[in-house]
């Protein structure tokens, strides 16, 4: 592999990154106080979750939070489920069976041909999912599988897990049976947390961080972002990009792709100084933050983060979108990387797959840092003001919570901007409780018109 020549600020980066480590300023968090909590507490004082005390003390609030970050974290286990589902919908490294789209998904149960795919499809997984050479993401899914008591020893063993595939595919049919008889009365605020009792997954795709290059550049044309302003950044829930539910992309590593995406846009738009910026994502799953925290210390040694990005073009698009979104796309990572050759795409998916890839500048990746943080409940300690940030971005998370909860994230990402400083998202945020965050600035995106989708990000902004 050909060498990459490093800046020659590259060792002060790296002093500086493995001091702010050292010294933790970085990684405190802490639990939303009873204090910070009382504007909601009020505001749903008809609504409050069954389990809440009436009137806690600090004691009893301290330990009911906790518990409620529990019950988030254990959701993880559910869309972790679901990745496995889509993995054996949708994977084409494993199979060259038929993939179960959202056609056949419904059809599962009722027709022999599409059971048939589902079969199949469970029996080359498991045998992908139990083989010496199977690829990291299998690792992981073999890893989950084995966590939740499955085993591939005996036949018994492998008929069970088959079994449990096939429930998982049921149960994702009924789900999106059920979304879709919501849809068709909900309104703005009922969409915005549709899925509130599901699993949590972590997939991800290029869609929502073009979006989010859209809002930047109409907030930088608009003067409400100045030139060079936007150095302390934060991604609350990244993701990580493996078998997501629109196609199969198995054929790549995990990877996590919005943080490279998100810095692009800032630095082409001259918003975001290459060599000052700080970035931190905040997230609840453990492969999420071992990840990144692995590409952290990657790059602290000299390595390049390498990022597929991939996109499908089966979809039908408006023409205008398709057009946009591809400039965006052939141009993507060039400041904060070299394109490089991205993987094989399977001959199977090279009709609809495009794909580039992007070496990340290892002075680009050691500036990204991991942090543990359950947005909901918990928030960093930054006593100091030039620890806030100027901006925090979250997209495809907020859709996972009710109300109350958005309520409480609403309150966390308000205490960690600096005055003036700006959340976006694709979730339009729940109102009811008072809240330093306004909706200052909203960007529609005109994705497809038969049937209609729009796009929308909310650029919400902290009042002095
Ligand atoms: C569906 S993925 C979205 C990934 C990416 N933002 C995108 O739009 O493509 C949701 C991400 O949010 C994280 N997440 C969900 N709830 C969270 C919470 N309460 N606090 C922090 N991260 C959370 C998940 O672990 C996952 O990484």
């Amino acid at each position: 592999m050909r060498k990459k020549r490093l800046s020659p600020l590259y060792p002060l980066i790296v002093a500086l990154v493995l001091t702010r480590a050292a010294s933790g300023q970085q990684t405190k968090t802490e639990f939303i106080s009873l204090d910070a909590a009382q504007p909601i507490l009020q505001s749903f004082s008809n609504a409050l979750p069954e389990d809440l005390p009436k009137a806690p003390d600090n004691a009893a609030w301290s330990a009911w939070v906790q518990g409620q970050d529990t019950k988030i974290r254990q959701r993880l286990e559910l869309g972790e489920e679901d990745t496995l589902t889509n993995l054996l919908r949708f994977g084409v490294t494993y199979t060259s069976e038929y993939q179960i789209d959202r056609e056949y998904l419904a059809k599962y149960g009722q027709s022999s041909l599409v059971n048939s795919f589902a079969e199949n499809r469970a029996n080359d997984l498991i045998r992908a999912l139990a083989s010496p050479t199977a690829s990291e993401g299998m690792l992981e899914m073999r890893a989950f599988v084995i966590k939740r008591g499955y085993s591939f020893k005996t036949p018994q063993d492998r008929a069970r897990l088959k079994q449990h595939l096939l429930d998982n595919l049921a149960h994702m049919r009924d789900e999106f049976a059920q979304f879709r008889e919501k849809l068709k009365t909900a309104d703005e605020s009922e969409q915005a947390q549709l899925y509130a009792q599901r699993g949590i997954s972590l997939d991800s795709n290029l869609w929502p961080d073009y979006a989010l290059d859209l809002a930047l550049s109409e907030l930088a044309k608009a003067g409400m972002l100045k030139p060079g302003s936007v150095r302390r950044i934060a991604i609350v829930g990244p993701g990580l990009d493996f078998a997501n539910k629109e196609y199969g992309n198995d054929f790549y590593p995990p990877q996590s792709i919005q943080p490279t995406a998100v810095l692009d846009s800032l630095i082409r738009l001259g918003l975001t100084d290459p060599n000052t910026f700080e970035l931190s994502t905040f997230d609840i799953s453990p492969s999420v933050n071992i990840h990144l925290a692995r590409a952290q210390k990657n790059a602290i040694a000299g390595k390049h983060y390498v990022v597929q990005l991939p996109w499908n073009s089966a979809v039908p698009f408006n023409p205008e979108y398709l057009a946009a979104f591809t400039a965006y796309w052939q141009d993507l990572g060039k400041r904060v990387g070299t394109p490089v050759e991205p993987v094989a795409v399977p001959l199977k998916l090279a009709q609809d797959i495009h794909i580039r890839a992007v070496s990340v500048r290892p002075e680009i990746a050691s500036r990204i840092t991991p942090v543990d943080m359950n947005i909901v409940y918990q928030r960093m300690d930054a006593a100091d003001p030039d620890q806030k940030f100027d901006l925090i971005i979250g997209t495809n998370i907020f859709i996972y919570y009710g109300a109350f909860e958005q309520s409480m994230a609403r309150a966390n990402l308000a205490a960690m901007l600096k005055p003036g400083g700006f959340v976006l998202s694709n979730d339009l945020l729940a109102d009811k409780a008072p809240s330093r965050l306004e909706l200052a600035h909203g960007t529609t995106i005109k994705v497809r018109s038969e049937p209609q989708i729009i796009e929308h990000m909310y650029c919400y902004r902290l009042q002095p």
